[in-house]
Parts: C-alpha cells; sequence; structure tokens
C-alpha cells in the first residue's frame, strides 16, 4: 500500500466529516454518463480514493439498481463508510494496483485525491484498465497552479511548493491520460472567486489535524502561519475580509 505521504488518514478519518466542504451532491459526470442509458441494471461503479464514502452514498439514487463500489487505501476511512452504509461494497486497496478485473466497471471516479498518490500514472493505467469498452473515468481535483493567488498561500507561503509538485497541473494531467489510452478527453475548469473573514480564515485554520494541506507544513511554517493571520488582525490598517480564488478542475476520458 502507497499511503500518501501528506496526512495518515487512518488518524484523522472520525474526524473527516466534520470538517467544512465534506458533503457531497449526486456527480454530476455520473449524470451526465448515464443521460440517455437504458436500464442502470448491470452498471458497476467504482470511486477510487472513496474515502469515507460520501460521492457513492450521495449516487445511489440515480441507479438504485447499479453495483456501487468504494475502494480506498484507509481502513478507518473505510470504516466509517461502512457504518454510513454497509450495503455498498467498500473495498481496501491502493489506487495503483486495484484489485479487480480489467473491464469490470462502466463508470470510474476519483474526486480530491490524484496529489496523495505516489503513482499517479499508475492509477491512471489502474483506472484504464477496469474500465469497459464504452465506459468513463472522471478526475476531480483543485488546480493550485491555475490559482496561486489563492489567500492560504499568502499566509502560509511554504505550502505552495509543496502543492505545485503534488498536485498535477491540467495539461500534465491530460498528456498521462492520453498515453494511458483514454480518448475523447475533456478538461474544465471552475474558479471560483469570494471574499473571506480573515477571523473565519483563522478559525479554520487552527483545525490543522483536520486538513491535509496544514498537516503537510513543518511544525514552525505551520505557526509561523498562524501568527500572520494573527498579526493582520491586530493591525488596523490591514483589511479584515480578503479575495480569495480557487480552481477546480474535471479531467474526463473514455475507455473506445
Ligand atoms: C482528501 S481524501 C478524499 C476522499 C473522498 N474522495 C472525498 O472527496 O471526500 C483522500 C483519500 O485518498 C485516500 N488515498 C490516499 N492514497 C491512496 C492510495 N494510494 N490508494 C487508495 N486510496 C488512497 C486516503 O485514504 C483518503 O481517503
Amino acid at each position: 500500500m502507497q499511503r500518501s505521504t501528506r496526512v495518515n488518514y487512518d488518524a484523522i478519518a472520525e474526524r473527516y466529516d466534520s470538517t467544512p466542504h465534506r458533503e457531497k451532491s449526486a456527480d454530476p459526470e455520473l449524470i451526465a454518463f448515464l443521460a440517455g442509458r437504458g436500464p442502470t441494471t448491470t452498471l458497476r461503479l467504482l470511486d477510487i480514493a472513496c474515502g469515507t464514502g460520501n460521492q457513492q452514498i450521495a449516487n445511489r439514487d440515480l441507479a438504485p439498481n447499479a453495483q456501487f463500489v468504494g475502494l480506498d487505501g484507509s481502513l478507518g476511512m473505510l470504516r466509517q463508510a461502512r457504518r454510513k452504509t454497509p450495503d455498498i461494497a467498500w473495498v481496501h486497496g491502493d489506487s495503483a494496483a486495484l484489485p479487480f478485473a480489467a473491464g469490470s466497471f462502466d463508470f470510474v471516479s476519483c474526486q480530491y485525491a490524484f496529489h496523495h498518490f505516489r503513482d499517479k500514472a499508475g492509477m491512471l493505467r489502474e483506472a484504464f484498465r477496469v474500465l469497459r469498452r464504452g465506459g468513463r473515468f472522471a478526475l476531480y481535483n483543485m488546480c493550485p497552479q491555475e490559482a496561486d493567488d489563492w489567500l492560504y498561500y499568502d499566509y502560509f507561503p511554504e505550502a505552495k511548493s509543496r502543492d505545485f509538485a503534488d498536485f498535477w497541473p491540467p495539461d500534465a494531467i491530460v498528456s498521462e491520460m492520453s498515453a494511458t489510452g483514454f480518448s475523447k478527453i475533456e478538461l474544465v475548469r471552475r474558479h471560483v472567486h469570494h471574499e473571506r473573514e480573515l477571523a473565519e480564515l483563522l478559525s479554520a485554520m487552527r483545525f490543522r489535524e483536520r486538513n491535509s494541506q496544514l498537516l503537510s507544513l513543518s511544525d514552525a511554517a505551520y505557526a509561523a502561519g498562524l501568527r500572520r493571520i494573527e498579526r493582520d488582525l491586530d493591525d488596523p490598517q490591514a483589511p479584515k475580509r480578503r479575495a480569495e480564488h480557487l480552481c477546480f478542475v474535471t479531467a474526463r476520458g473514455d475507455r473506445r
């Protein structure tokens, strides 16, 4: 098992779902894939690095007769998923060595986990291998390279180089998917701009043990980042609301 070098998910599994933004609605990529298809009885759908299972649980009503499978490398995360929904197959395994037969899934997704994988090309090869002909793969992640003005980097600048190494830029994802054999590869970027209260940022950043980016910083870099936010909060000249910019990317590809 090639564990993430950023965070020990077994250690944070029980608290994972209480972190903001963990809730999921039905996957729009799966909705688009299912549109216009016939009966879903024989469909098999896999979510790689499913974590506590929220995406597969939210997807179930889209195809009540289909077989949903979630795979993750953390037994602790899978324990949470199983506790919520025992009737989905929750499988322990490595994203680069999937314990499934070739051509056994119609739809494979992977959400907000690609930056954790040590063998990213291996994971893409495995996603392709387990897809049936006519099947689709959808990869979601953040794209720090196209949001390097992310407010978080202002206060925790040490995170940037680590993120730039761990998160592949969109071009690299597309070119590796193409080399793997995926066809009809498409990439969608979503830029989100909003304002953030500095006081709220500080309270969010204090929950270090629930945040894989904060956990990947050294203790000194983390403490220095918190001090920078506190200094701005104390400085009457410093703005107390700051612009925030995030970029999300979805890459999809089919197996012909
Ligand atoms: C940020 S969580 C994302 C969980 C879920 N996809 C979501 O969107 O909430 C990253 C997940 O990747 C899993 N993971 C990391 N490396 C893995 C690997 N090599 N194989 C399988 N799962 C892995 C972790 O255990 C963790 O559950």
